[in-house]
C-alpha cells in the first residue's frame, strides 16, 4: 500500500504530502481464523476476483424519484480519500472529465457532478464517504445533479452502496475507471444508476489527459492491482489482480513529464517492486529505476511502496549507482514479530527483514529508512509486540506510520477469534508512537549543522517561511521568499523537531543537472 494518506479536494494544490495519518481500529467478529500458517501466495486473477466483490449489472433501477436524471453535465468536484494511488487516480479521472468537457469546481455547491474518490484500508477511512454522502439526503435543497463513488469503498460494497445511500448514481471501483465516459453518457442519456465493478482486466488505466495536482511532483503509476494475500488487507479486493505497465509505456510519460516542466517523479504501485516488465525488453525493477535516472532532466526519483518480499539487493545498487534515484526508502514491516507476520501472510521473518535492513545500511549514502506497522493484529500478544518494539530500536527508522487493525470485510483476518479490545490496541498504539517520537527528536537532532539540497515545495506569507523537501524526504523549514518555490536550494539545519527541521539558507543549489 501507499504510505501517505492524505486527503485533496479537486481544484486545490493540497496534493502535497506529508499529512499526518491517523490511526484506526474496530473490533473483530467471532468466527475462527482458518489461515494461521499458511504460505504467502500469490493469486490468479480468477482468484483475486473469487474473493471479491462481483461485477454487477451495469444499472440498478432505484425506488422511483431518488435521484435526479442527469441530462448534461458541465461541471465536476471531486474529493480524494486515501493514499498516493488514490490522488493520482483521481488526477487521471480529472483528466478524462475535462476531456469529456467537463470543467472542475472548487465546491460540491456548484457541481454537476460530485465525486468521492474513498479509501477502505481501515474501518474509519471507509466511513468518511458516509458522512459526506450525509449532506446530500433525498430532498434536500443544493443537492448536485449527480453523485458518483470511486474508489475501494465503491468496489467493497457494489450495488449495496445504493441501498445505504440512494442518492448515489455511480459506483465504479478503479479497476473500471476506463468505463468512465461509457458509464456517464448512460446518466446522460438517462440511465438512473450505473455500476462498474468488474475487476477482471488485464489492462492499467491510461489516459490521454492527466490533470495533475502538485506542480513538483509528478506521480507515475507503474502497476497497479494487489496479488498478495496479507490476511489483513483488503486492497486485493478492491484493486483487483496485479497489472504492470510495459517498460516503454513509464519510459514515454516520463520524458513528457520532464517536458511539462517536471523534475521529481514519484513511482506509484500496491507493491511497485513486484513490477515486471510485459514487453520485450523484460526489463527488472531496478534496471526501470536505472533507465528513468537516465532519463534528461530528471532530478528526483521515488518509489512507493515497495514489499520487503521483492526487496532486492540490486536496487540498492542502482540507488548507488544514480544519484538522482532518492535516498529514501518505505519498507512496510507491519510486525517484528516472526509468528504474527506468519499469520499476515506476510511472505518473510523478522530475520529476514532485518537482513534487508541491512544491505540497505551498507549503501553508500545513508538511505532514509520509513515503515507501516499494525498493532493489535489479532492473537499478537505481549511478547509479539516487544518484538516489534526491539525491531524499531534496533532499524531506528526516520519515520514510522502505525496503526491500529481494523478487521476488513472478505480478508481472511476478517472475524477472527483473537482479537484483541480496543484499549489494548490503543495503550500499544501510544507506546510505539511514544518510542519512535524519542528516536525521530535523536535522528533529526544529529542532523543539526548539515546542509542538504531541498526542493521548495511552498512559501507560508504569515511567517516568511519557506518549505522544502530534501531527498530522503525530509521537510524543512526556513526563512525565504515566495519566488522559492520551486527551484532547488541548499539549506543548512539550524534546529530540529521529531517531525520537521528548521533551517537557514546555504546558497543555490546547482540548477544545471
Ligand atoms: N488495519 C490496520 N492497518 C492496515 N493497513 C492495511 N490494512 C490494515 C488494516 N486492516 C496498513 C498497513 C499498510 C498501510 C497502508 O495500512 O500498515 O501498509
Amino acid at each position: 500500500m501507499g504510505s501517505e494518506l492524505i486527503q485533496i479536494k479537486v481544484a486545490s494544490q493540497a496534493g502535497l504530502p506529508g499529512t499526518p495519518r491517523s490511526s484506526s481500529g474496530a473490533t473483530g467478529g467471532a468466527a475462527s481464523f482458518a489461515a494461521w500458517g499458511l504460505v504467502n501466495e500469490r493469486i490468479t486473477a480468477k482468484g483475486a476476483c473469487g474473493v471479491g466483490r462481483r461485477p454487477g449489472p451495469a444499472n440498478v433501477d432505484p425506488p422511483a424519484g431518488t435521484v435526479a436524471t442527469a441530462g448534461t453535465l458541465k461541471t465536476f468536484y471531486l474529493e480524494t480519500f486515501g493514499c498516493q494511488m488514490n490522488v493520482h487516480d483521481s488526477e487521471k479521472v480529472q483528466g478524462v472529465l475535462m476531456a469529456r468537457g467537463m470543467t472542475p469546481v472548487e465546491n460540491h455547491h456548484e457541481a454537476d457532478l460530485v465525486l468521492y474518490n474513498t479509501c477502505s484500508i481501515r474501518e474509519k477511512a471507509a466511513q468518511k464517504v458516509f458522512s459526506r454522502l450525509g449532506v446530500f439526503r433525498k430532498g434536500r435543497s443544493g443537492a448536485p445533479k449527480l453523485i458518483g463513488v470511486l474508489g475501494c469503498v465503491a468496489q467493497q460494497e457494489g450495488e449495496r452502496f445504493f441501498e445505504r445511500a440512494p442518492q448515489v448514481s455511480l459506483v465504479c471501483g478503479s479497476a473500471s475507471y476506463s468505463k468512465l465516459p461509457e458509464l456517464l453518457d448512460q446518466l446522460e442519456t438517462g440511465k438512473q444508476r450505473v455500476t462498474g465493478l468488474s475487476l477482471l482486466t488485464e489492462e492499467c488505466f491510461e489516459t490521454e489527459m492527466t490533470r495533475r495536482d502538485n506542480p513538483f511532483r509528478a506521480y507515475l503509476t507503474i502497476i497497479e492491482g494487489c496479488d498478495q494475500r496479507c490476511s489483513f488487507c483488503v486492497v486485493p479486493m478492491t484493486r483487483g489482480p496485479e497489472r504492470s505497465r510495459p517498460s516503454d509505456k513509464i519510459l514515454a510519460e516520463a520524458r513528457r513529464l520532464v517536458d511539462q516542466g517536471y523534475t521529481e517523479i514519484q513511482l506509484l504501485g500496491q507493491i511497485v517492486n513486484a513490477w515486471h516488465d510485459p514487453s520485450p525488453a523484460r526489463l527488472g525493477f531496478a534496471e526501470l529505476l536505472s533507465r528513468l535516472a537516465e532519463v534528461p532532466g530528471i532530478r528526483r526519483v521515488r518509489f512507493t511502496t515497495s514489499h520487503p518480499r521483492y526487496f532486492t539487493s540490486d536496487i540498492v545498487q542502482a540507488i548507488d549507482a544514480n544519484p538522482n534515484l532518492c535516498d529514501q526508502i518505505h519498507l512496510p514491516l507491519q510486525s517484528g514479530s516472526t509468528t504474527v507476520l506468519a499469520r499476515m501472510l506476510r511472505g518473510y521473518t523478522r530475520e529476514e527483514y532485518l537482513e534487508k535492513i541491512h544491505g540497505i545500511r551498507k549503501a553508500r549514502r545513508a538511505i532514509s529508512l520509513s515503515t507501516d506497522i499494525i498493532v493489535g493484529f489479532c492473537g499478537e500478544t505481549g511478547e509479539d509486540f516487544e518484538q516489534t518494539l526491539s525491531l524499531i530500536k534496533e532499524v531506528e527508522y526516520d519515520q514510522v506510520f502505525s496503526f491500529k487493525y481494523s478487521p476488513r470485510p472478505n480478508t481472511l483476518a476478517e472475524g477472527s477469534r483473537d482479537a484483541l479490545a480496543e484499549e489494548e490496541k490503543g495503550r500499544r498504539l501510544t507506546e510505539l508512537q511514544e518510542l519512535q517520537r524519542q528516536i525521530q527528536v535523536r535522528r533529526n537532532q544529529a542532523l543539526l549543522g548539515e546542509s542538504f539540497e531541498v526542493l521548495v515545495e511552498g512559501y507560508q506569507a504569515r511567517l516568511g517561511q519557506a518549505v522544502g523537501r530534501s531527498t530522503t524526504n525530509r521537510v524543512i523549514n526556513f526563512p525565504g521568499r515566495p519566488e522559492d518555490v520551486g527551484r532547488y536550494l541548499t539549506v543548512k539545519v539550524t534546529s530540529a523537531g521529531p517531525n520537521s527541521l528548521v533551517g537557514a539558507r546555504a546558497g543555490s543549489a546547482d540548477l544545471s543537472f
